[in-house]
């Protein structure tokens, strides 16, 4: 529509209140090392284990190991997942200017063959995954990840590198590394043989350590791998010490995560076998995941537990602005400058153009709802590193400009949630108005004001 045209070139004043605890944006981190899988027990509780997945023999079998005489190892698939999710972006859905965490992962792997069946494939792949769910018809070429039916639909909604070991027609070779966003086609790959690494051998156990590391702030990802010594003991070949993570990626893309996988995202393996048929394993599992808190606000816990008066003890900050269709009227308009300046807390003036870089220039998607004068939308400030939520007012609305610095007043005095419904029920009525709720906790709740 023309109103978001016309304020183009506005200039919205902000009153910024005490800084809110959660105002980092929430970024916190987990760390996880899992394995050696001995204490199966343990890792069926913190892992959805989908079947015929195993965990078995110290490892996790992402496809069935079993020394069952006659078990049919063709067309397996199976996932095994950390069961913890992670709120991996902030920010306007789909938009350039989403907040994302990074993450780093390593693991150690074995392939191998089956003795009977000197054709091996498909291979295995770790995952960034919406659900703990195993894609049904997810074996043979489709690595436990997609199917005929869903390959290649965005709907999928998850990022994955494989470690393909069979020559599909829309493969390089049969030992290659890639990087497949809904798909097992992948989007880049990058053959292991020129590096002199067989991601599996007929002669000898072979194992690997792969590092995934994925820069948010740089939105890209790097895939390293290592050979990792064999030493032959009584009870068989096991893994030599993890070696160092190579200099030099094997392979390099960039990637928005905030673009194809849920805000909400699980982290673990898939694979699948077909007519060719391997053993799928993880010995060893390192994860680092830099995620969103999914808090709720904070202060009326902090509140109770101090037993203090409610309103001296908002954790989140309310942050209101407004912007006249000129800058000029802003300029030369003194008396609300001056009234803004006056406020406690730091008048803050934020172009018009970020708020709707911030809100992917008001997107319908990141429509949280509609109030009394205007509508809520969801966005990410990126200089602020905050989540906000934007409420646009309609021009139709605006009245006086005594109505509004009243307004003001009040709110500049309330600090509490309420101020939000205070904010959405009273009449601004001077100037078109966007007014910002920083809160880096549950910009949801917003919506509705
Ligand atoms: C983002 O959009 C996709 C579809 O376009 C949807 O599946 C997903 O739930 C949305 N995420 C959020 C956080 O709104
Ligand atoms: C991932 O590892 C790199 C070093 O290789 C480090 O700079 C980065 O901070 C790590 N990221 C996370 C999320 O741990
Ligand atoms: C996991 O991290 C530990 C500690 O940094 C390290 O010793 C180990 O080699 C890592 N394991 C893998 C599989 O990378
Ligand atoms: C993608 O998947 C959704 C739901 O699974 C389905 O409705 C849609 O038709 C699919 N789109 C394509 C192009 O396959
Ligand atoms: C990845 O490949 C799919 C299908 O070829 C394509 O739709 C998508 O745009 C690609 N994404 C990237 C980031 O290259
Ligand atoms: C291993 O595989 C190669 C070809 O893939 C074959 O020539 C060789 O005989 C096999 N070795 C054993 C011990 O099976
Ligand atoms: C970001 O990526 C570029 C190349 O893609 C790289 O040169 C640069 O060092 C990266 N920056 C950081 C902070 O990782
Ligand atoms: C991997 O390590 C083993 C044992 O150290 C060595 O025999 C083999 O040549 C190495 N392979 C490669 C490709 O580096
Ligand atoms: C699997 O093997 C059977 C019997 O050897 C053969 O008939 C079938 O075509 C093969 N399937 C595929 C997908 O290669």
């Amino acid at each position: 529509m023309g109103l978001a045209a016309k304020l183009g070139t506005a200039v919205v004043l902000i009153c910024l209140w005490t800084a809110p605890p959660c105002a980092a944006g929430g970024l916190k981190t987990f760390t996880g090392t899992f394995g050696p899988f001995k204490d199966d027990t343990y890792y069926q509780k913190i892992f959805a284990v989908k079947e015929p997945a195993t965990i078995n023999n110290a490892a996790l079998q992402i496809t069935p190991d079993t020394g069952n005489p006659g078990f049919n190892f063709k067309n397996q698939n199976g996932r095994v997942m950390y069961k913890k999710r992670f709120k991996l972006w902030v920010g306007p859905n789909g938009s350039e200017s989403a907040r994302v965490g990074s993450f780093n992962t390593s693991f150690l792997v074995n392939l191998s063959p089956l003795n009977n069946n000197p054709l091996t494939g498909e291979g295995m792949a770790f995952v960034v995954a919406p659900d703990l769910d195993l894609t049904p018809r997810s074996d043979g070429q489709y690595l436990g990840l997609t199917n005929l039916n869903t390959d290649g639909n965005h709907t999928n909604r998850l990022v994955a590198i494989e470690l393909d070991t069979f020559k599909q027609w829309f493969d390089p070779d049969s030992n290659h590394i890639g990087l497949n966003i809904n798909s097992v086609i992948s989007n880049a790959t990058a053959s292991l043989n020129p590096l002199g690494i067989k991601l599996m051998s007929n002669v000898t156990a072979v194992f690997y350590n792969i590092w995934v590391q994925y820069d948010g702030m740089n939105k890209s990802i790097e895939v390293y791998i290592a050979n990792t010594s064999t030493l032959l003991g009584d009870s068989g070949p096991t893994p030599g010490p993890i070696p160092p993570r190579p200099e030099k990626p094997v392979l390099r893309s960039p990637l928005d995560l905030s673009q194809v996988v849920n805000q909400y995202s699980y982290f673990g393996f898939s694979a699948s076998t077909s007519n060719a048929t391997q053993l799928n394993c993880v010995l060893r599992w390192n994860l680092t995941v830099e995620y969103f808190s999914e808090k709720k606000f904070p202060w009326v816990t902090v509140s109770v537990a101090a037993g203090v008066p409610t309103l001296a003890v908002v954790a989140a900050a309310a942050v209101l602005g407004f912007f006249l269709r000129k800058r000029r009227i802003i300029r030369s308009n003194s008396s609300i400058l001056g009234a803004l300046k006056s406020l406690p807390g730091t008048p803050r003036e934020f172009l018009f153009k970020d708020l709707k870089k911030a809100t992917n220039k008001f997107d319908e998607r990141n429509k949280l709802g509609q109030g009394g004068y205007g509508e809520v939308y969801r966005g990410f400030l990126q200089s602020e590193n905050l989540e906000v939520a934007v409420k646009r007012f309609s021009r139709e609305s605006i009245k006086g400009q005594d109505d509004f610095l009243a307004e003001l007043t009040i709110i500049n005095r309330l600090r509490h949630k309420h101020l939000v419904r205070l904010l959405g029920e009273s009449a601004f009525s001077i100037v078109p108005l966007l007014i910002i709720y920083f809160s880096s906790c549950r910009i949801d709740d917003f919506g509705k004001y």
